[in-house]
């Protein structure tokens, strides 16, 4: 899949997820075969502001490539120039926020509240399009309920001023998580434009992978919660949309190996008290599904530092390596 100059070769992609998409999250989703990976959302009026921690979350790996910043925001001049300062980082391309449905983010006619104003939502689409000159393209949930469907004709428009991509998170702004994703919608989508269309929401297997792009067009998948504690998706998904082949899930040392990796990396990146308070509920998708993980996810919640959680992880491989566990 080709987004503007950006080759998507499986077009397999990690989603933007505020608080979990940061720099040490990328890096393993990449090395673990995701082709495209998107920041989380960074609010262009926070960095107006010049909110530090705004721009942190737009820093970068060197060489990180390629890579989405995304951003959120509904003042076109504002996003322009958000745009404008992501693309200074490094950026591949620049992605626009349509579907965080949180009220904080809404109540400012920011995130999916543009679906429900068609004028703002184009203009914030055109001043950002042509204030960069990487490609731009849109998230999008389907449309604010089920009754105002409104992103197949919105990614039409976004074609017309120039968006290169379409993320379609296959949900209205209405369902938030509450109902399963309806791919539907994503079909509905790709119907009505030219530019690729990338599937989102509840692609959990490789299977689901290929059978939604089957069932609506898709041209790409871009995965969410599924590589929570489980970065090896992207590969099984890679391999199977590629050759029809299942790659085995890796086993209880390399999943200790990856978290202790994770840990470290995300420590470095945020400091240990943030690092460590957003490994807590890393650890434990880690450890998901492995025997007797209750009693070590029981103690994940209550890690205070880099020390303690180093500890955890070691007296978790030393028990999988004694019980000579195999994992699912
Ligand atoms: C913790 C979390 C944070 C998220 N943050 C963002 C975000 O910053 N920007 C965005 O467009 N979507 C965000 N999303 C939505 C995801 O990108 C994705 O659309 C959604 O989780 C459905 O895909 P999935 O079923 O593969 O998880 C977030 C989702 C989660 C679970």
């Amino acid at each position: 899949m080709q987004i503007g100059s950006v080759l998507i070769d499986p077009p397999v992609i990690l989603a933007p997820m505020a608080g979990v998409s940061n720099l040490a999250y990328r890096a393993i989703a990449r090395e673990q075969g995701a082709r495209l990976c998107i920041t989380e959302m960074v609010n262009a009026n926070a960095l107006m502001h010049k909110s530090a921690k705004s721009f942190r979350l737009m820093e970068l790996d060197p060489g990180e490539t390629p890579v989405g910043i995304q951003i959120a925001g509904s003042d076109p001049t504002l996003m322009a120039e958000a745009a404008w300062q992501a693309q200074q980082q490094g950026a591949d391309l620049i992605d626009i926020n349509m579907g965080c449905p949180v009220p904080k983010v809404i109540k400012n006619g920011d995130g999916s509240a543009l679906l429900n104003d068609r004028d703002k939502a184009i203009s914030v689409v055109k001043e950002v399009v042509s204030r960069v000159s990487v490609p731009v393209t849109v998230k999008m949930r389907a449309g604010w309920d089920h009754t105002s469907i409104t992103a197949p004709a919105l990614a039409e428009a976004f074609e017309r001023v120039g968006v290169k991509a379409i993320f379609v998170h296959a949900r209205t702004r209405d369902d938030l998580y509450a109902r399963p994703a309806n791919w539907e919608f994503i079909r509905q989508v790709k119907e009505h434009v030219g530019i690729p269309v990338v599937g989102n929401g509840d692609i959990k297997t490789p299977q689901d992978a290929v059978k939604m792009m089957e069932m609506t067009g898709a041209d790409g998948v871009m995965i969410g919660r599924s590589s929570f504690g489980d970065p090896w998706i992207f590969k099984r998904m890679s391999e199977f949309m590629e050759t029809g082949r299942h790659l085995a899930p890796p086993g209880a040392s390399e999943r200790a190996e990856m978290a202790r990796f994770h840990l470290r990396r995300l420590v470095s990146v945020k400091g240990e008290a943030v690092g460590i308070r957003q490994m807590r509920q890393q650890l434990t998708w880690y450890l998901h599904g492995t025997p007797e993980s209750n009693v070590f996810r029981n103690r994940c919640y209550s890690l205070n530092t880099l020390e303690e959680a180093e500890n955890l992880i070691r007296e978790w491989m030393d028990h999988a390596q004694n019980e000579e566990l195999s994992w699912i």
